[in-house]
């Protein structure tokens, strides 16, 4: 029989997709299936190189694709990693996401939408639940404690059925329509919103020009490559507000006020209520 293979490529500022993948690698391993993995934030290459290793295993590979929900979306680089794969290489996918306990909003829908727009037969799907990462420095943040045991059980279990899935003679793909899991309202707002229109409500950044010493790490853990030095750090318009760069100043020169934002998450959530737990889509 032949080898099947498995890529699995992500984008995680604030670590939570990160854990997933690594959840998904070590699961395959353990079936004796090893993974290919591609951070997006980090590495230069991209769909190109996904789609060469994609055809090169002739139908016998699935890619696991990550991201996490910004503003009801997946990020802008995974969209457009997925939007850069060649068309009908005749693979597997499975699409996933976590989310911060407001929305998983069209994300997952999306996401599928253009896998199969490019030929891939969806095995799966799952949205984990994950701490919201713009509520870091507070004590109960939405999502508190996840992903958990729980979670990556579920993620587990995930990677089994696609295992499974693989090996069959006809493998049995899930429906888009299994991924547009909001009501017809909600799905319409959300797709109305985005985070290129929510970056004008974002928190501003001021930097303490009497504490920045130019060190530039702000810039090596922009996962975005967005962050120029004139003398002291700008955010250029690729920035997607995951304020990695304040987090992980060590002389906190980076000053932000989250209170408004984080009022708005809060309400977000109690309006949409969708159920804060993981789901996986088999
Ligand atoms: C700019 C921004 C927008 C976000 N929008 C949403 C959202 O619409 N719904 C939600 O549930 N979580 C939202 N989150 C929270 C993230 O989806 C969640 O924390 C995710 O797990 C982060 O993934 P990472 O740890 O891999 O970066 C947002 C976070 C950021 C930074």
């Amino acid at each position: 029989m032949e080898k099947k293979k498995v890529f699995i490529v992500y984008f995680s500022p604030a670590g939570s997709t990160r854990h997933v993948a690594g959840v998904i690698e070590k699961q395959f391993q353990a079936l004796g299936v090893d993974g290919w993995v591609l951070d997006l934030g980090e590495c230069g290459v991209g769909a190109t190189e996904i789609s060469r290793r994609i055809e090169e295993s002739k139908g016998n590979s699935c890619l696991f694709i990550g991201s996490p929900v910004y503003v009801s979306h997946a990020v802008p680089p995974v969209m457009e990693c997925i939007a850069g794969l060649t068309e009908n290489t005749g693979g597997f996918a499975v699409p996933f996401v976590t989310w911060g306990g407001v929305c998983s909003g069209i994300s997952l829908y999306e996401m599928g939408k253009e896998l199969i727009n490019k030929g891939f037969t969806l095995l799966g799907a799952a949205k984990i639940l994950a701490v919201h990462s713009l509520m870091w420095p507070l004590e109960n943040p939405l999502g508190n404690g996840h992903p958990d045991a729980n979670d990556d059980r579920m993620v587990g279990e995930l990677v089994n059925h696609v295992y499974q899935k693989l090996h069959s003679d006809t493998p049995k793909g899930i429906k888009l329509t299994d991924l547009a899991y909001q009501t017809k309202e909600n799905h319409i707002e959300m797709e109305k919103v985005s985070l290129e229109a929510a970056k004008a409500d974002m928190p501003g950044r001021e930097i303490d020009t009497r504490l920045c010493n130019q060190c530039q790490i702000c810039a090596q853990v922009c996962p975005m490559d967005a962050v120029a030095f004139t003398p002291y750090p700008e955010f250029g318009h690729d920035c997607v507000f995951c304020f990695n760069c304040m987090k992980q100043c060590p002389e906190q020169a980076i000053n932000v006020d989250f209170s408004e934002i984080w009022q708005r998450i809060k309400d977000r959530a109690a309006f949409f209520s969708e159920h804060p737990d993981s789901q996986i889509f088999l």
